[in-house]
């Protein structure tokens, strides 16, 4: 099997280790030993991933904290350059970068995903957002433009990138947002027709962005039912209206105790005792008026998630039961999840060890070779 056959087929359920690049990784709390960003440790989780099988790394697209007590994500390697060093340090996972789309020109990124694509020999993605955080996007002196419009800057800019993907040749592009004239990109990308993109657009223009142009929907939802709901819609509108399958994942924040007890107690510190709060609530109250997807009646249960891992599913406890919780995730439909730890050292390893095995068992994933 290819290396790029893993994300498009392969696993029933696909993990993608998420967060690797930003500081505190996913999880705005002050317990230790979550991310610290230093090469070191980006190789060595990532090369853990890889060893047992994950199919993506997926980095956060960030460029600044969100202040409280861990300034949460304030440091941040840049996601292309992160994603190039690991695919030289990697085997078979697929190394990704997180493109927000108002900081990079697409002719740039077309070019670097390329370039990627051949020093990982084909593992590399794109996952792509449009940029809800205006404070960022205003770094490189861009306005934040109204939520719609945003999705219509990126679909003009994976067009030009697929054209430039895919065709040979040179060709003129105008469009409304972006004026290319006799556009060209050799080499090519290894992958045909072109490398695995992934867009975490959850509102109507978001998931309508995904269907027409994504391999894959990423997504965040208060609860399983609502992601359910909105992973059979992205299904149905990109068959409907595209003619095209698409992948859905979600996002799961894993905590793995010896006992059920063990790991509650744990969520409860971390959450809890440990959690920044101030951070947390900062994220959502910027968060929250840039999306078209946030629910004011689903607040607190997001902020809980936010300080859990990012809006994800916190899904804690013993081996047993996150396999269950796991193998329901993928009996709703979901093909993949990203997958966040507080010590993502320690987390993966056991997760590997004792998780992996049930699911396998359970014939979701199959044994690592
Ligand atoms: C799994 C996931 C990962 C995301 N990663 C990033 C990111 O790295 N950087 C970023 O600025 N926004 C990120 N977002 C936010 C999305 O780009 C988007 O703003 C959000 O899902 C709301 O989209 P909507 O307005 O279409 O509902 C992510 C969202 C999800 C669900």
């Amino acid at each position: 099997m290819q290396c790029t056959d893993r994300l498009r087929a392969g696993n029933a359920l696909k993990f993608g280790v998420f967060g690797v690049n930003v500081s505190h990784g996913c999880a705005v709390t002050s317990a230790p030993g979550n991310i610290e960003v230093n090469w070191d440790e980006s190789v060595r989780i990532a090369r853990a991933a890889d060893a047992v099988g994950v199919e993506a790394l997926i980095p956060v697209a960030r460029w600044k904290g969100f202040g409280g007590e861990t300034n949460f994500n304030h440091r941040c390697f840049e996601s292309y350059t992160w994603a190039a060093g690991l695919a030289q340090a990697t085997e078979k996972i697929h190394v990704l970068a997180t493109s927000h789309v108002p900081t990079i020109h697409p002719v740039m990124a077309a070019k670097q995903a390329a370039t990627i694509d051949h020093i990982s020999r084909g593992r590399f993605g794109l996952n792509i957002v449009a940029g809800w955080n205006a404070s960022e996007i205003g770094m490189f002196g861009r306005p934040q433009r109204e939520h719609d419009e945003r999705y219509a800057v990126a679909a003009e800019w994976i067009t030009l990138i697929k054209r430039l993907w895919t065709e040979s040749g040179g060709f003129d592009y105008k469009g409304r947002y972006f004026d290319c004239p006799d556009a060209y990109a050799e080499p090519k990308p290894i992958q045909t027709p072109h490398p695995f993109i992934i867009s975490a657009g959850v509102s109507p223009a978001g998931r309508r962005f995904a269907a027409e142009h994504a391999d894959m929907n990423f997504l965040l939802a208060p609860t399983l039912e609502i992601g359910a709901e909105i992973l059979r819609d992205v299904k149905t509108l990109a068959k409907k209206e595209f003619g095209r399958d698409i992948q859905v994942w979600g996002m799961a924040a894993i905590t793995q105790g010896d006992s059920q007890k063990q790991a509650e107690d744990y969520f409860k510190y971390y959450v809890d005792e440990a959690g920044d709060w101030v951070g947390a609530a900062n994220m959502l109250d910027a968060f929250a008026p840039n999306s078209g997807s946030y629910s004011p009646e689903h607040r607190e249960q997001l902020l809980r998630a936010m300080v859990a891992g990012y809006t994800a599913w916190p899904i804690v406890g013993s081996a047993q039961r996150i396999a269950e919780a796991l193998i329901e995730i993928s009996n709703l439909g979901f093909d993949g999840l990203s997958l966040s730890w507080v010590n993502y050292d320690d987390g993966l390893a056991r997760f590997s060890a004792e998780v992996m095995p049930l699911l396998e068992k359970a014939g979701v994933r199959q044994t690592v070779p």
